[in-house]
């Protein structure tokens, strides 16, 4: 259930989406290639909520817009509710959209800033013909009472005037219209403050349970996701190090790169000392010196070369690792752990 491997794959079929081996390789303008996803699977079942935790620039948003079929695929499969969307193209392509939408990671430029905020939400429907001008009024209403924005207020304003927790609400609000069974949120909450952030959770949360939603939610904060998700995909360099349920992240990580994050999570009170498994006595020994790491560092760049020098350490919570798709690497045990001596070190 780590690196490649497939065995965290639900084995029966009331899953929303099911990816498997899924790649996304980008070119630069230099002629370079950087694979951004590398080899993923990951399945969401009905009423899920999945969050994919990871810190900036492992693949989380490549991974999320190659879902939502924004940029292509370099393989793999993508099965929503059962029909394989990987390889569909026009029209075929467009019919499936709707089931499927996204909340971007910048909110505020994901919104024309041109459009009034009640064509906003009211666009995808007429897009998309459902219900007379009425109808869709009504509707528009309704999701921007549902999100917390009172659409005689907001209505005729543009997303220029309003804050990031606002356009994230408009954005929500938008991407509901047409009842999809996956929202995909990308770090919906990662710009807001804190209080902000638990009412966009709310709505999330209301929402999903008013419209059957299935969530794939992308976060580096561990605590958002501990707040919100049901399992926890812990990315690292375009693969996966780790799934876990969302209650035993924090308490039984089994992966060093997932203890790392964990150890990260910063105590807001500076006399308390760090207690469990995750104190500084507890911390597992550094067999390198930073030295060494960073020459190894040095002798692995992200460029051309795929991202897979972490899954000999790869950790499966059901014991089955899996199977390496590239000869042993060494080194791999050592990138990992590159990163865990770069992490800051928590108050004891
Ligand atoms: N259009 C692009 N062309 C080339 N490389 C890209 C492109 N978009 C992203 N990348 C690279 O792909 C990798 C993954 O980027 P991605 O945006 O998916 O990361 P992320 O996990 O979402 O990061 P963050 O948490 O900062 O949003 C990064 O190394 C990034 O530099
Ligand atoms: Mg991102």
């Amino acid at each position: 259930m780590a690196g490649t491997g497939k065995a965290h794959l639900a084995t029966s079929g009331d899953q929303v989406l099911r990816v498997e081996d899924l790649v996304v390789t980008y070119e630069t303008p230099g002629g370079d290639t950087v694979q951004a996803v590398s080899g993923i699977s990951l399945d969401i079942r009905e009423g899920e909520t999945l969050a994919v935790v990871g810190e900036s620039g492992c693949g989380k948003s490549t991974l999320a817009k190659a879902i939502m079929r924004l940029i292509p695929n370099g393989g793999g499969s993508i099965k929503l509710m059962g029909l394989e969307v990987a390889k569909m193209r026009g029209e075929e392509l467009r019919n499936v959209r709707p089931a499927m939408q996204m909340i971007f990671q910048d909110s505020i430029s994901s919104l024309d800033p041109h459009m009034k905020v009640k064509k906003l939400v009211e666009q995808p429907l007429k897009v998309w013909n459902r219900g007379d001008e009425a109808e869709r009024a009504a509707k528009v209403n309704d999701l921007l009472t549902s999100v917390g924005l009172d659409p005689e207020v907001v209505g005729d304003r543009k997303p220029t005037e309003f804050s990031g927790g606002q356009c994230q609400r408009i954005s929500i609000a938008r991407a509901l219209t047409l009842e999809p069974k996956l929202l995909i949120c990308d770090e919906p909450v990662s710009s807001l403050d804190v209080s902000i952030q638990s009412q966009i959770l709310n709505i999330l949360r209301d929402m999903k349970d008013r419209y059957g939603l299935s969530l794939l939610f992308i976060s580096h904060d561990l605590s958002v996701v501990h707040a919100i998700s049901d399992r926890v995909v812990v990315m690292y360099l375009g693969k996966i190090c780790e799934v876990s349920p969302a209650a035993e992240l924090a308490t039984n990580p089994l992966h060093h790169y997932t203890h790392a994050l964990v150890s990260a999570i910063p105590i807001p009170d500076p006399t308390t000392k760090r207690v469990g498994p995750f104190s500084k006595a507890n911390r597992p020994r550094r067999p390198i010196r930073p030295r060494v790491a960073a020459s190894v560092r040095a002798a692995q760049p992200r460029q051309n070369s795929a991202p897979v020098k972490n899954h000999n350490c790869a950790k499966s919570r059901s014991g089955t690792s899996s199977p390496a798709t590239t000869p042993a690497d060494p080194k791999g045990f050592r990138c990992v752990l590159i990163r865990f001596l770069l992490l800051p070190t928590p108050r004891t």
